[in-house]
């Protein structure tokens, strides 16, 4: 039976690195097979365009990395996402194309429609299953993630920066609310898991 494919959004420091972690457990732990992966990422290229945008000081134009993110994207949903599905697993992707619309989108100033195109051909009519939402404000993303000590290139950006990302999560969470569920994550740990819990049991 083919598996189920479930992302994860929200701003930087929003939590999303240890909810996967605790929701690959949950899942394994009713049986399922499970398989993380993250974008930009996941595939020996992808990685490499990973640390190009991310790490490297190119002046890329937000087109450009519109584009580098879909290349990734079709490579990651070619490689590891669509046999992994097939073969049964559930996969949990850290980040996926509602990344894009928050991040080169609303963050950076790619058009939308531009970005729906892309979504459209690389895509080739695959969905997440589920989407969860880790919504927290950017004063609370900022604070958890100062605790890591090498910030990329986007947790260098200002407030209002972080603001648009935010707000486009939310509206993108209401255009798809069948496929996006929206998790205070300014909560405590415990109530975000039971929260969590609810979701997935739904799914399981
Ligand atoms: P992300 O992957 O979304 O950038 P992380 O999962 O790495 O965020 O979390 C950033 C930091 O915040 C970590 O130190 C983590 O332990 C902490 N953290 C995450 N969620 C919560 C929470 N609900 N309450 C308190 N601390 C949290
Ligand atoms: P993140 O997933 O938060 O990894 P880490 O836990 O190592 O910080 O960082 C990935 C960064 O990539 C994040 O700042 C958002 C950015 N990004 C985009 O700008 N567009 C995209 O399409 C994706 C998938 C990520």
């Amino acid at each position: 039976m083919r598996g189920r494919f479930i992302t994860l959004e929200g701003i930087d420091g929003a939590g999303k690195s240890t909810h996967l972690r605790w929701i690959a457990r949950f899942l394994m732990d009713h049986g399922r097979k499970v398989m993380v992966t993250r974008e930009p990422g996941g595939t020996a290229v992808g990685e490499k365009l990973r640390g190009l945008v991310l790490r490297g000081n190119h002046g890329l134009n937000p087109e450009t990395e519109t584009l580098l993110m879909f290349a990734a994207r079709r490579e990651h949903l070619d490689k590891v996402i669509i046999p992994a599905l097939a073969r049964g697993h559930w996969v949990l992707c850290d980040r996926f194309t509602d990344a894009t619309y928050a991040y080169q989108g609303a963050g950076s100033g790619t058009d939308w429609k531009k970005i729906g195109l892309l979504e459209r051909w690389v895509h080739d009519g695959l969905q997440p299953d589920l989407t969860i939402l880790l919504d927290v404000s950017p004063a609370v993303g900022r604070q958890r993630a100062r605790r890591r000590q090498q910030p990329d290139r986007f947790e260098r950006e200002k407030g209002a920066y972080y603001r648009r990302v935010r707000n486009a999560y939310l509206r993108r969470a209401r255009a798809n609310s069948r496929r996006v569920r929206v998790i205070d994550a300014g909560r405590s740990l415990p109530e975000i898991h039971k929260e969590l819990e609810e979701i997935l049991l739904t799914y399981c």
